[in-house]
């Protein structure tokens, strides 16, 4: 691929095209960990942005970091054409890998910056999640100018009071759980909806609070199974059906994680959680006369296209990143703090996770409108 600066086309503004854009003639993007809604957002807004302010070449790396680690690099330009009339699109037009760890050796974290020298990349946009940024956190060590964008559904970030991808998770499950009162109420079940959202419980909290749920089970609270047995029975007595939204990070107490799978072990993340809502069902069931049903949403909650409010977000957050390379500041991840745009070091958030605080808002109004959190 030649290095040249591509001249200013008709969306560049000239003004703009000068000392403020830090040298910048050609950046990589790319995207990883699991997807999310939102992620083509991001993708047009830090291409569009770059490409309009500084006439940057934006070059579209394949299947997240994997696209870095082969013998031969995976990548395409990304022109404007190419990234117009994706705002709206879910998953991931480049592709993504949660299981490419570039760190996991350092023959494989040569490789992947002897890409981008090859590539004569300036700078990269990882969007991601905690694995991502960790990532990022370690290349960024290695000499690589980066910066982070923080995409998942899980919200559990640190140092970002919400990643897009979220919104819309939230709003699928709370049409799941919408769905799930008629049928629990026809049958008069308990039914129990099982959430992603790994060891963070934001997505069973406030899609149970949108949708209704009478118990909330939350990773960061462990349950007490004789407790949600109470609240069934008196809602057998009562109102004859209970919906339970758990997060699949849940655990009784003196209980363990449910585990779904284990995968390569060289990833930043290894553990896949699931299924917590079956082994609630099977413990619940010989305590309660109703029948009880689980339902595991799974990556339903990641798909289809993101709400106006995750659009919005993933449109700052992506012009934000290429503000932040056209300034010079590297190493960075951009976040959102008190509703305001931001960024922050990446070693900030490397290897850490946002997890529901016991003394959050949202707790207490649950309690104290009478939902149950599973506490004894
Ligand atoms: O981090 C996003 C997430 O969707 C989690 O909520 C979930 O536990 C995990 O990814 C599932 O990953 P996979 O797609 O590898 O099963």
């Amino acid at each position: 691929m030649p290095h040249t600066r591509p001249a200013p086309g008709p969306h560049a503004t000239p003004a703009a095209s000068g000392a403020y854009c830090s040298g910048l003639r050609r950046v990589g993007i790319l995207t990883g960990g699991g997807d999310c809604p939102g992620l083509n957002a991001v993708i047009r807004a830090v291409a569009k942005s770059l490409m309009r302010q500084c006439g940057v070449q934006v070059i579209g790396i394949e299947d997240g970091f994997a696209g870095l680690m082969g013998t031969t690099a995976r990548t395409r330009v990304l022109d404007w054409d190419s990234v117009s009339g994706i705002l709206m699109r879910g998953g991931t037009m480049l592709g993504t890998s949660n299981r490419a760890n570039p760190l996991a050796s350092e023959a494989a974290t040569a490789q992947v910056l002897a890409h981008v020298q090859a590539l004569q990349l300036d700078a990269l946009v990882a969007i991601g999640g905690d694995g991502t940024m960790s990532i990022a956190h370690g290349l960024a060590q290695r000499g690589l100018r980066v910066v982070g964008v923080p995409k998942t559904i899980d919200n559990d970030i640190a140092g970002c009071e919400r990643s897009f991808g979220f919104d819309t998770a939230v709003a699928t499950v709370t049409d799941a759980l919408e769905r799930i009162q008629t049928t629990a109420q026809s049958h008069s079940r308990v039914m129990i909806v099982e959430t992603m959202g790994r060891y963070a419980g934001w997505i069973a909290l406030e899609a149970g609070l949108a949708g209704g749920a009478d118990i909330i089970l939350l990773p960061e609270i462990d349950y007490d199974l004789a407790a949600v047995a109470a609240v069934c029975r008196e809602r057998e007595a009562r109102q004859r059906y209970t919906v339970i939204c758990i997060g699949e990070g849940a655990k009784p107490h003196g209980g363990q994680l449910t585990v779904a799978r284990r995968v390569a072990t060289d990833t930043a993340d290894p553990v896949r959680l699931g299924g917590v809502a079956h082994a609630l069902c099977d413990a619940l069931q010989p305590l309660l006369h109703s029948e009880v049903r689980a339902t595991v949403l799974g990556h339903v909650q990641r798909g289809g296209a993101p709400t106006p409010f995750d659009r919005v977000l993933a449109t700052q957050f992506g012009n934000q990143a290429a503000q932040l390379l056209m300034q010079g500041h590297t190493g960075r991840m951009v976040t959102l703090q008190q509703g305001r745009l931001d960024s922050i070091p990446l070693a900030d958030v490397a290897h850490t996770q946002r997890r529901v605080p016991q003394d959050h808002p949202l707790l207490q109004t649950a309690r104290q409108i009478g939902i149950s959190l599973g506490e004894g």
